[in-house]
């Protein structure tokens, strides 16, 4: 009987479930939406029993629709959308509160007092980070401050904190453990003793009790409670999004980089076995440990992408399908002049300003909605540009192609923005679900699925190579113009 490999793929606005066969072919996915919570401007929140129940609902739809029962699954990989903070109680399984979402950026008055106490360069040399509202850290401490009773709580150890991929471990399992990809995205993690951080807490104020244990990227951690599924499956990987993605892009050699084009877009390069030095406005993260060796990335982190179509959609109602952006867009020759920043929630790489907000220049009377759906458009690109230029100074190696994934790369228009915007041709590969491919082949490694690197690396294949279509004089000019309206739109919500 065939034998298969489950990934669960539980991202900020959808949790999925793929199959994929020995081949590292997709057989199959099904997808829950998640309800997207907004209490006050600039917070963003998610109920983690919906994480949960989506996810496990996806995974038994992907079984049942494939006819796969679960004797079959050799192994299930969890990926998951990185920071956002789970904590919830150790007796009953219940969490204190919503998940606060690595969008979210209640914690931003607090992280700009650890910038003007200094803490800058200390947490930069132990994380790998850039002082943000984005990581964990603060928000846990937020959660131990305002949820009553936490605090006392914690430092009875009745609570677990945990990214998601903790979060659905504990519930698929009861064990309450993470990975270095996952954990290095708190803030609390040595990248360099490769554990949790003792100064760090304390300045955090976290109890260590709160934290999961630190498991390898790839390996068996345990199997699925036997209620689940009709049989008990391998757990056998835990990464983070993004870097599952990185690796299902083949980026196994140093200097390899990929940009995935999802709720936000998250361009990384493989740096190889150590963490590169201080690289400026961006972060070092862990991409994966495999027996006990980490192999590090430097990576740009853009908050708003594809997120900014869903505004478009649900926020402005200017169309009725996402997918019709692309047609208004397509429908103009270029933006005539407007230019939108998707600041919507601050912006991150290279520029670190949480209270920048989203930004539309240069309308006037003859602009319609194509040209805005185009500077839409144009936004994602460019913001891509200016991670790009910041990861090629600081690992001094210039970026020759750029690999995209992700929803957005299903757009034709969009791929040939970006390869404009750049100078340099997008490859897209044939299955752009690439964190879901990644997280199963660090799960088939795991489980002795799949033999090792070289087998893993045959599974990537060329779809679509779009080249530069632009003349060197256009693109200046238009990033110039996209400076200028990145400059305007800084510190906006201090106003
Ligand atoms: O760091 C946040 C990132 O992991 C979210 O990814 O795919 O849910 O947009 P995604």
């Amino acid at each position: 009987m065939a034998s298969y490999i489950l990934a669960l793929d539980q991202g900020t606005t959808s949790s999925r479930a793929v199959l994929f066969d020995q081949h590292g072919a997709m057989v199959g996915s099904a997808q829950h939406p998640i309800r997207q919570i907004f209490p006050q401007s600039g917070w963003v929140e998610h109920d983690p029993r919906e994480l949960w129940q989506t996810q496990l609902s996806a995974a038994r739809e992907v079984l049942a629709q494939c006819r796969v029962s679960a004797s079959q699954v050799r192994a299930i990989g969890v990926t998951n959308q990185r920071e956002t903070t789970v904590l919830w109680d150790r007796a009953t399984g219940l969490p204190l509160m919503n998940a606060i979402v690595w969008q979210d950026r209640r914690t931003a008055d607090y992280c700009g007092q650890l910038r003007e106490l200094g803490y800058a360069n200390l947490i930069a040399e132990k994380t790998g980070l850039v002082i943000d509202a984005y990581f964990s850290a603060s928000k846990l401490r937020w959660m131990l401050d305002h949820v009553p009773g936490a605090r006392q709580r914690a430092s009875r150890g009745e609570l677990a904190f945990g990214t998601v991929d903790s979060w659905l471990l504990y519930k698929l399992t009861g064990a309450h453990v993470t990975d270095a990809s996952n954990a290095s995205r708190t803030m609390l993690y040595n990248l360099h003793t490769q554990q949790w951080d003792p100064d760090l807490l304390a300045l955090f104020d976290i109890p260590p009790s709160l934290l999961p244990a630190l498991v390898d990227s790839s390996g068996v951690i345990g199997h699925s409670h036997a209620e689940l599924f009709d049989a008990a499956i391998p757990i056998a990987a835990i990464a983070g999004d993004q870097q599952a993605a990185t690796f299902g892009q083949a980026c196994l050699q140093p200097g390899s980089s990929k940009n995935t084009i999802g709720t936000g877009s998250f361009l990384l390069m493989n740096t190889g076995s150590r963490p590169p030095a201080s690289p400026h406005a961006l972060l070092s993260t862990v991409g994966w440990c495999i027996e006990g060796h980490s192999t590090h990335l430097i990576e740009g982190s853009v908050f708003m992408a594809g997120a900014t179509l869903q505004w478009m959609q649900q926020g402005l109602g200017l169309v009725q399908e996402i997918g019709q952006i692309e047609q208004l867009a397509m429908s103009v020759d270029d933006a005539d002049g407007v230019v939108l920043v998707p600041a919507f929630s601050g912006l991150g790489a290279p520029h670190w300003d949480p209270y920048a907000r989203g930004t539309i220049l240069g309308l006037h009377r003859g602009t319609t909605r194509q040209h805005i759906a185009r500077a839409a458009l144009d936004g994602i690109a460019y913001q891509t540009v200016d991670v790009l230029r910041a990861i090629e100074a600081a690992s001094g190696i210039p970026l020759r192609e750029l690999r995209v994934d992700g929803g957005g790369a299903r757009s034709n228009l969009l791929m040939q923005l970006l390869a404009d915007a750049l100078g340099i041709p997008v490859l897209r590969p044939a299955n752009i679900e690439t964190t879901a491919l990644g997280i199963a082949q660090l799960a088939g490694l795991g489980a002795g699925f799949w033999s090792g690197l070289k087998e893993i690396e045959s599974h990537w294949q060329a779809d679509a190579c779009f080249t530069p279509a632009i003349s060197m004089d256009q693109r200046k000019r238009a990033l110039a113009q996209w400076q200028e309206a990145v400059r305007r739109c800084a510190n906006w919500a201090n106003h």
